[in-house]
């Protein structure tokens, strides 16, 4: 998907902290019987000797145990938590990456953030009594042995118990799965609707729909809801029955040691001792069932992350290439829409060299926003290819478009930052000269430093603190800076004044002038006084293409090309 390279996309590599976490599960699990051979000791040492000092000795022993549990325990917990930090430093960035892609390949911006959130999940997960869970369920049978050892009767016993919670936890997990599923899916819808809705702010005030909007919502939410109860309820019924089954348990181990004691077989300490671990046993069981909704949750996304590394991972490396300088060529691209699959242009082919600039013209809807997406690849083109200096596309590295790349879309927004960060595109090391330079080609130098705080502005969130001529104009600087090599313009005076149209074709002719090529969509013919061929784009397909003074004659303006039959065109480029 993208095109920078990066070193390790793997999500494995804590195998030996498992191994560890493991060994220390086991320790801590070990040191969980201290209560019950305490138990053994008093009854049938201490109370049958009456010997305060071994009492004593027994009692500080069994203390020393018990904080070594807890060091332990705290140790295990403290992991865990680290892990999951580390997972998110090591992860987030590169899954972010792929969330910031999946608008452009048809997803909405609700499924992208769901996606972002996994490594969240599963960083919460890490921290939280799930793992803890999962880590002493293994140890159940150094338990089973112990009762087994004071008596196999009660070994059995303890043994038929871990069988039934042991399907209890499988019932749990069969029984989740299914909703959990669902309750993603309405969690991304609703989170779509709320994305619309807070989008839509001024219009939903401005024509009183906002109580249309809330209600819309709300129904989202509710469907969202009742999957939310159900999942919550079968984690909760079957954390009850597994709690109650316990108890039970234990009654029945501490009835069935009685009964052995009666006939002699058992002490009275290990009665007690068998009861005390039987519980303890089988306390890690309550706890999978209970948490098993975030052991579902973090188990999906942990795919979910392996799959998104797994694109990232098949980047190749790229030899940089030299600076372009020459043409543009499009050969034969047809585009799909992301989202639908329907076929958007066809077959289009043409060639611009250095110096020229290419003016788009056609109806609405006629597919000049979707070539310039796809020359760009914003959006992946099915067939065909666009070569830059003879180079495909997919060969130039990600800083090549940062520096050989200027676009303007045709709905500006721009990002949380200051004019400068805007203009410059975020660069770390960020050249003032070029920022003016950039903002004096797009006419809003003088603009800028009126403002109180001059380049350092802050623009908010969109760059909403902007009329859309003054956005649409920082938007061309931000597209001229650097003076790249490809600049494209998609409909870029649709919001401007004769002023800033004046500096639009200045600008035009200033980047053909360095030997730079533009391809610029217009509506009106104002916007393509500076360039030298036209193309027309209607029904997905370049119509014609040529140079403007066989296309157009100056009687046939306004350029908006209603008809295509108006006038007779040059055949577009094979
Ligand atoms: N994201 C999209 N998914 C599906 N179809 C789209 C998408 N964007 C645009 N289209 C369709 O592609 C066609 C061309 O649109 P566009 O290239 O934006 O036209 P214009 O010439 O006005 O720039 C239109 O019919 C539009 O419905
Ligand atoms: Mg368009």
């Amino acid at each position: 998907m993208s095109r920078k390279k990066q070193a390790d996309y793997k999500i494995e590599g804590t195998r030996g902290i498992f191994a560890y976490l493991f060994g220390l599960s086991g320790l801590i699990n070990i040191l969980a019987l201290t209560g019950a051979f305490y138990m053994l000791q008093i009854y049938d040492r201490a109370l049958t000797s009456g010997s305060i000092s071994t009492l004593v000795a027994l009692s500080v022993l069994a203390i020393g145990l018990y904080l070594f549990q807890g060091l332990f325990d705290i140790l295990r917990s403290q992991i865990l938590v680290r892990l999951g930090a580390r997972l998110d430093t090591k992860f987030a960035p590169l899954t972010h990456e792929v969330v910031v892609e999946m608008p452009r390949y048809g997803y909405s911006s609700a499924e992208a953030a769901e996606r972002g959130r996994d490594v969240d999940t599963l960083r919460s997960f890490l921290a939280g009594q799930g793992p803890i869970a999962l880590f002493d369920l293994p140890w159940i049978p150094v338990y089973l042995l112990f009762v087994w050892l004071l008596h196999p009767v009660l070994g059995i016993l303890t043994l038929g118990g871990a069988g039934v919670l042991a399907a209890l936890t499988i019932l749990a997990e069969i029984l989740t799965r299914r909703h959990a599923q669902t309750m993603i899916k309405a969690a991304v819808t609703r989170n779509a609707v709320m994305d619309s809705n807070t989008r839509n702010s001024d219009v939903l005030h401005a024509m009183g729909m906002t109580r249309r909007a809330v209600d819309r919502f709300e129904r989202a939410n509710q469907y969202h809801l009742e999957h939310q109860t159900k999942t919550s309820d079968i984690g909760g019924t079957l954390s009850g029955i597994s709690k109650v089954l316990r108890m039970m348990l234990q009654s029945a181990i501490l009835g069935l040691g009685a009964y052995l004691a009666i006939n002699g077989e058992l002490s009275a300490g290990a009665i007690v001792a068998a009861s005390i671990v039987t519980t303890r046993a089988l306390a890690p069981v309550d706890l999978a069932i209970a948490q098993w909704k975030s052991v579902v949750s973090a188990r999906r996304s942990y795919k979910r992350i392996k799959e998104t590394l797994a694109v990232l991972a098949d980047k190749g490396d790229f030899i940089p290439l030299p600076k372009p300088s020459h043409s543009l060529r499009v050969d034969n691209i047809t585009t799909v829409a992301p989202t639908t699959g329907a076929v958007l242009l066809s077959d289009v082919s043409f060639e611009i060299k250095s110096g020229q600039a290419l003016g788009l013209i056609g109806p609405s809807g006629g597919g000049k926003t979707t070539l310039v997406k796809s020359i760009l690849g914003i959006w992946p083109v099915l067939r065909g290819s666009v070569r830059i200096d003879g180079a495909d596309l997919g060969q130039w590295a990600e800083d090549f478009y940062c520096d050989h790349v200027g676009y303007l879309p045709q709905d500006v927004s721009l990002m949380e930052g200051t004019i400068a960060d805007n203009i410059c595109r975020f660069a770390e090391e960020p050249d003032p000269r070029k920022i003016i330079l950039a903002a004096k080609t797009a006419g809003i130098h003088e603009l800028i430093v009126h403002l109180r705080e001059g380049y350092q502005t802050e623009l908010g969130p969109h760059g909403t603190s902007l009329s859309a001529g003054q956005r649409q104009r920082i938007g061309l600087a931000r597209a001229l800076y650097g003076e790249p090599f490809l600049v494209v313009l998609d409909e870029p005076n649709s919001n401007l004044d004769a002023e800033g149209e004046e500096a639009l074709t200045a600008a035009i002719t200033a980047v053909r002038q360095r030997g730079g090529i533009v391809i610029i969509i217009a509506h009106r013919p104002s916007a393509i006084q500076a360039v030298d061929m036209i193309g027309l784009v209607q029904g997905g397909k370049l119509v014609s293409f040529g140079p403007k003074d066989t296309l157009i004659q100056p009687k046939t303006r306004p350029l908006v090309v209603e008809k295509s039959e108006r006038q007779p065109m040059t055949s577009a480029a094979e």
